[in-house]
């Protein structure tokens, strides 16, 4: 059973990356931290409360964390999880569960205190407080047994040519946290999550399946994969931060990389992480395991099956179809 905090900015594969996790057996989530991202650090928080209520997870707190980001200014939002982060769907927390009394950094810091070695994060956003939490306590690093981030790219980014939209936003902290000395860091960064892309085939199952859940992602993708064919004009919509929650339930969702990782902090690359893997420069000293070959088929059986274990069998059909 894996200990689990995930560092997030909800945001749409966010919700998605919650779901997993929130319906798998196979890990404990001791808590979430709320980051300046997607959307407002306000509507971040409040959207991480309404999934935990779809999910029936109330009882997981919620602890806000930075509002901008160490590279100065406030978080850079992108719309294409729409204007609240859920797809426009208007939706916002009903019960009267909020945010915990306490800040990320201290939850983070602490947490890895109370369970040193055993805590594995799974950071899904910008890097402002996972870097904060480094900078704060000098033994994080070493209490937090792995930390597993969607973030980065070998080749072209989704915000610049050279930059992904995590490391983009806050490319300071994104250098501190490769910098940091984390035994173990998993990257997976644009490269894989390019191939975990949802298709229409499995947004339709979605809508036959006709559970809360299952209507509530094909509702919130609806502006996700509008997004996608707007600005690359692909039907499919890449599911960036599931993929990285899914590393948690089964590594063999993909194939990983030792890399040394450096990340450009300003310039006309700022925020590009520089992924030096070390087949090709075997004297640079590997800080990262990067994400490669993805198993598409097995992680959407993972992803799908764990969320509606119902459907198993219609869900294992569809998804050898989509993704053969
Ligand atoms: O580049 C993709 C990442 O940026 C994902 O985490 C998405 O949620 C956005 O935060
Ligand atoms: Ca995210």
């Amino acid at each position: 059973m894996k200990r689990v905090i995930i560092d997030t900015d909800p945001g749409i594969d966010d919700t998605i990356a919650l779901l997993l996790l929130c319906a798998s057996d196979d890990v404990v989530i001791e808590g979430i931290t709320t980051v300046g991202g997607n959307v407002s650090l306000d509507q971040v928080t409040r959207n991480a409360l309404t999934i935990l209520e779809l999910a029936g997870r109330t009882d997981i707190g919620v602890y806000r964390g930075a509002a901008g980001s160490m590279s100065g200014g406030e978080g850079r939002h992108v719309f294409a999880h729409g204007e609240d982060g859920l797809g426009n769907l208007g939706l916002s927390p009903t019960s009267a569960v909020g945010a915990r009394e306490g800040s990320a950094v201290d939850f983070l810091v602490e947490s890895a205190r109370e369970h040193p070695g055993e805590m594995s994060l799974l950071a899904i956003g910008p890097l402002t407080n996972v870097a904060a939490a480094v900078l704060a306590d000098p033994a994080f690093v070493s209490n937090i047994g792995q930390i597993v981030l969607m973030g980065g790219a070998e080749g072209a980014g989704n915000m610049t040519p050279s930059a992904e939209f995590n490391a983009w936003s806050d490319p300071v902290a994104a250098d501190v946290v490769f910098r940091a000395g984390f035994d173990r860091l998993v990257m997976v960064g644009l490269d894989a999550t390019r191939q975990a892309h949802l298709t229409p085939g499995v947004r339709e199952l979605l809508r036959q399946l006709d559970t809360p859940v299952s209507r509530f992602v094909h509702a919130i993708t609806r502006s996700y994969v509008d997004f996608a064919f707007a600005e690359q004009g692909r039907l499919a919509a890449e599911l960036h931060d599931p993929l990285a929650a899914a590393y948690l339930l089964d590594p063999a969702v993909f194939v990983s990389h030792p890399a040394n990782v450096e990340v450009c902090t300003e310039g006309l690359c700022q925020g590009r992480t520089v992924v030096a893997r070390s087949s090709d420069f075997p004297h640079l000293t590997p800080n990262a395991r990067v994400a490669g070959e993805v198993d598409a088929g097995r992680f959407f059986t993972l992803l799908l099956t764990t969320l509606f274990p119902d459907a198993s069998e219609l869900i294992t059909r569809v998804v050898a179809h989509e993704y053969r």
